[in-house]
């Protein structure tokens, strides 16, 4: 008789049981998004956005906030603020949303894709040094998958090669490194505020920096290039704003946003702490100076030499029947990314050398394919919000599925 879920036995977690489900609709939010309705000041600039602006930079212990459209332009403004352009360097990690390459493009810049640490899967302190020739301008660090790249390596080898350090922190609004929030430990931290993501306003994006000379050039950036202020510079520029009814609905969430950073986080450590315990099961690396970790993905690395030999496909889907979760694995590594694809416009011809600098499909990333192909547990960050019960049955499927891994092995 078969007990997995995976095979018609009964699930860990009863399917009657719903998990948290992300966005939470607030009765503030509806409150501050009318109060914007009924202003019929509907576009950038106004007053709930520049609260929002000091809320969010208060949150992150930077002393600048400048919102933008969405994540993918916080990215590419963060690299022109920074005076990235053509042919100039950047190097990259290949395990990352496409954006944080697609953004380097887009400046006419070439994207160096560099491989991963695997304890974080954020990108390799060492890989990057290896991987800085005389054209290098600029490090691209992004936090993922409950991790945090090392944040003590990577600024001072940015200040050693006189090189920017731009941090996408898409995955990791709150998280903190001795204390100090990330998207200011560098020169410029970019945010998405899509909708999946644990701040959120649909869509929306926002830059940090602790430069007043940046702040400026950010500001100019994301209005058409209009000065800051009389006698800021003017820079060439598009609109990449946001609305007031976007602030609003941020303005409303930024007033819970420690409770549910905190929240999320105290129930990773809890439930990391029994799958470590669990052989084959190893959890991300928590660097020591990691004061607070947020989460948009929860993961963990599963190894099938410790599983006798089943892959780790066959482990996700029959932690999904348990749990009644998405597992998944990461994102494609973007040497091999199906939305990662530079050729495919012609406007990045600039000539044969840079078209050429810029296929994807030349940089080897062994330990990102590994991390994609082989190993990882990826979970969306809503089941954080949950209580310690449901990290038990979580951490339960996992014990579940291993003691009737002969089960798996024979389905699979
Ligand atoms: C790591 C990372 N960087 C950048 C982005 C781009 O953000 P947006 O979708 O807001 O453009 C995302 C979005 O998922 C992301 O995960």
């Amino acid at each position: 008789m078969s007990r997995l879920a995976v095979s018609g036995g009964e699930p860990i977690r009863s399917p009657s049981k719903v998990w948290p489900s992300w966005p939470v609709p607030s009765e503030r939010a509806v409150e501050l998004v009318l109060e914007v309705v009924r202003s019929g000041r509907w576009a950038d600039g106004g007053p709930k956005e520049r609260q929002f602006a000091q809320a969010f930079a208060e949150f992150s212990g930077a002393r600048y906030c400048v919102p933008v459209a969405n994540g993918t332009v916080a990215i590419q403004l963060a690299l022109e603020a920074v005076d990235i352009g053509a042919y100039d360097e950047v190097i990259v990690p290949g395990q990352t949303w496409q954006a944080t390459a697609a953004a380097c493009i887009d400046v006419n810049a070439v994207p160096i894709l560099v491989d991963i640490d695997p304890e974080t899967y954020c990108v390799d302190a060492a890989g990057a040094e290896a991987a800085i020739t005389p054209r290098t301008r600029a490090i691209i660090v992004t936090h993922l998958y409950g991790a945090m790249a090392d944040m003590d390596a990577l600024p001072q080898l940015a200040r050693r090669h006189g090189l920017k350090l731009i941090e996408d922190c898409a995955h990791q609004h709150g998280s903190q490194w001795r204390g100090k929030g990330v998207g200011g430990l560098g020169d410029v931290g970019a945010f998405s505020l899509q909708l999946s993501k644990v701040l959120t306003s649909g869509e929306g994006g926002v830059t940090l920096t602790n430069s007043w000379e940046l702040m400026q050039r950010l500001h100019s950036l994301r209005n058409c290039g209009r000065p800051f202020q009389t006698g800021s510079p003017t820079v060439q520029s598009g609109n990449f704003r946001i609305t007031e009814l976007q602030a609003a609905l941020l303005l409303a969430q930024m007033e819970s946003m420690d409770a549910r950073v905190d929240r999320r986080d105290g129930n990773a450590q809890y439930l990391n702490r029994q799958l470590g315990e669990i052989p084959g099961i190893r959890p991300m690396k928590r660097y020591s100076q990691i004061t607070r970790q947020s989460y948009y993905c929860f993961a963990f690395r599963f190894s099938s030499a410790d599983w006798d030999g089943i892959g780790v496909a066959a482990f996700r889907q029959a932690l999904g029947a348990e749990t009644g979760l998405r597992v998944e694995t990461t994102y494609e590594p973007l040497n091999a990314c199906a939305l990662y694809q530079p050729h495919t416009k012609r406007r990045h011809r600039l000539n044969e050398e840079y078209w050429r600098a810029i296929d994807p499909s030349r940089f080897e990333l062994p330990v990102c394919q590994k991390a994609f192909a082989d190993e990882a547990v990826v979970i969306g960050h809503p089941f954080l919000l949950g209580d310690r019960a449901d990290m038990d049955e979580v951490a339960k499927a996992v014990e579940k599925i291993y003691d009737n891994r002969e089960e798996l092995r024979y389905l699979a």
